[in-house]
C-alpha cells in the first residue's frame, strides 16, 4: 500500500486538510477544557488540605453589652461576631454565648454549643440548668454535665470588663477548645 502524508478517516479515505485542522482544534480544545477543569477541582482541594498548616488561631475580645445592662444573678444570651468571619458568611458570622453576671464585677461566659454535636443549648432559669434540645443533654448551672450524651462540660470563654463594656474572648469556629 502506498504511503501518503494525509491520515485516513474512519471510512479508509484520505482525510482532508480541513478535517485535520478541525481534529487538531478539537483536540486542543479538549485539552484546554480538561486543564481548566483540573485546576478548578485541584485548587480548593489543595487549599483545604494545606489550610490547617497555615491557620492562625485568632482570639478576639468582643463587646457584648454594657455592664449595667446585665442583672446580678441572671444568665443572658449575648451575640457577637465570630472572630474570623468569612466575607461571604452573612448571618452565619454571628455567634452567641450565655453570659452570667455573678456579682458586681464578675461574669462567666459559656459556649452556647453543646459538647455532644454542637446544638445550641438553652438556659432554664427556673431549673438552673442548661438543656440541649437535640438529644436531651443537661448541664448544671456551672456548665458541668448533669445527664445525657454530652462528653464534656460547656466550654467557658474568658470575660473582662473594659471601659464599662463586658467583653468575651472569642475564637474562630470551632469554638470549643
Ligand atoms: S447535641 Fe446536645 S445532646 Fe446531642
Amino acid at each position: 500500500m502506498k504511503e501518503t502524508n494525509a491520515e485516513n478517516n474512519s471510512t479508509g479515505c484520505p482525510a482532508s486538510t480541513a478535517e485535520l485542522s478541525r481534529r487538531k482544534f478539537l483536540a486542543r480544545l479538549s485539552l484546554a477544557v480538561g486543564s481548566v477543569g483540573a485546576v478548578i477541582v485541584t485548587v480548593p482541594v489543595v487549599g483545604f488540605l494545606l489550610a490547617p498548616f497555615f491557620e492562625r488561631r485568632q482570639e478576639v475580645w468582643r463587646s457584648v453589652g454594657k455592664v449595667e445592662s446585665f442583672k446580678i444573678g441572671e444568665t443572658t444570651a449575648v451575640q457577637y461576631e465570630d472572630a474570623s468571619p468569612l466575607p461571604w458568611a452573612g448571618v452565619t458570622a454571628r455567634s452567641a454565648a450565655w453570659l452570667r453576671r455573678v456579682n458586681a464585677d464578675t461574669f462567666i461566659a459559656f459556649s452556647i454549643n453543646c459538647t455532644h454535636l454542637g446544638c445550641p443549648v438553652r438556659w432554664l432559669a427556673e431549673a438552673n440548668l442548661f438543656m440541649c434540645p437535640c438529644h436531651g443533654g443537661v448541664y448544671y448551672q456551672d456548665g458541668t454535665v448533669a445527664a445525657g450524651p454530652p462528653p464534656l462540660p460547656l466550654p467557658r470563654y474568658p470575660v473582662r470588663v473594659k471601659d464599662g463594656d463586658v467583653q468575651i474572648q472569642t475564637a474562630p469556629i470551632p469554638i470549643t477548645k
